[in-house]
């Protein structure tokens, strides 16, 4: 995809996303950064596994603004050693266009310089057609790929098997079809058996449709607002126990 079309739909400012169709925000905007961090990379365990797992795979249902992304680049920047790989999988139905991700995460630009300037360059856009192979500093390789389309459909052909989940797409109460359990289905039989997700609700639906998906199922204390996020790990096929 050459030039990612405005979304005229969603509501942007610098630091701030807001769907009118989905009715919800795209973080929380008190903190996002800390927000991002607490659920997403602290209950992936990723400040551990990065400094250990030289060829990593993240997979993302709801690429969004990319912050998640950002954070994640900038963490395993930080901490992996020379020669890893990281390899950032995603999907993302309604994208913003790249001037828009720009106003979006202009904070993000002064936290995390080289993050913020490698995911919101043109590789943004060249990745929204394909896999964009990044060579950087120390021997490290970045893979991003962002599938333009709807999260059921990119799970039937998703191209790597994934370490860690970033299940980031709208509360499931406004966006049922994000959690339906064949796209939960669809995330087990993409994972390595160990490997984990997180995401910032504990719907008790989305705990049960991971847990037929092949996962063990952890509610612990949300960010914020939120009372209960949940993680877990795939420890059984899709479905048989
Ligand atoms: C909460 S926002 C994601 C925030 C994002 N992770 C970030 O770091 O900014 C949810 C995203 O899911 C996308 N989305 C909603 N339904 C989808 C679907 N069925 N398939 C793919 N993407 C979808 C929305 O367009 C939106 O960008």
């Amino acid at each position: 995809m050459e030039n990612v079309k405005e979304n005229q739909e969603t509501i942007i400012a610098s630091g701030y996303g807001f769907s009118p169709v989905f009715d919800d925000v795209y973080f929380q905007p008190c903190d996002p950064v800390a927000e991002s961090r607490y659920v997403f990379m602290n209950h992936n365990f990723l400040p551990q596994r990065l400094r250990v797992t030289p060829t990593f795979t993240i997979g993302e249902l709801g690429f969004g603004s990319g912050l998640n992304a950002i954070i994640t680049l900038d963490l395993w920047l930080r901490v992996a050693p020379a020669g890893s790989t990281l390899r950032y999988c995603a999907v993302e139905q309604y994208p913003l266009s790249l001037a828009q991700l720009r106003v979006i995460g202009e904070p993000w630009q002064a936290l995390f310089p080289m993050a913020h300037s490698l995911l919101l360059s043109h590789h943004y856009q060249d990745a929204c057609s394909q896999a964009i192979t990044i060579p950087l500093q120390d021997n490290k390789t970045f893979i991003l790929q962002i599938f333009v389309q709807d999260a059921a459909q990119a799970l039937t052909h998703w191209p790597a098997t994934v370490d860690a989940w970033f299940l980031d797409g709208f509360a499931p109460a406004k966006n049922p079809t994000m959690w339906h359990p064949s796209v939960l289905s669809g995330v087990g039989q993409n994972t390595f058996w160990g490997g984990t997700f997180a995401t910032f609700t504990a719907a008790s639906d989305v705990r049960r449709g991971l847990q037929a998906a092949g996962f063990h199922v952890f509610r612990t204390k949300g960010y914020g607002q939120k009372r209960h996020l949940c993680w877990g790990y795939r420890f059984s096929n899709p479905g048989k126990f």
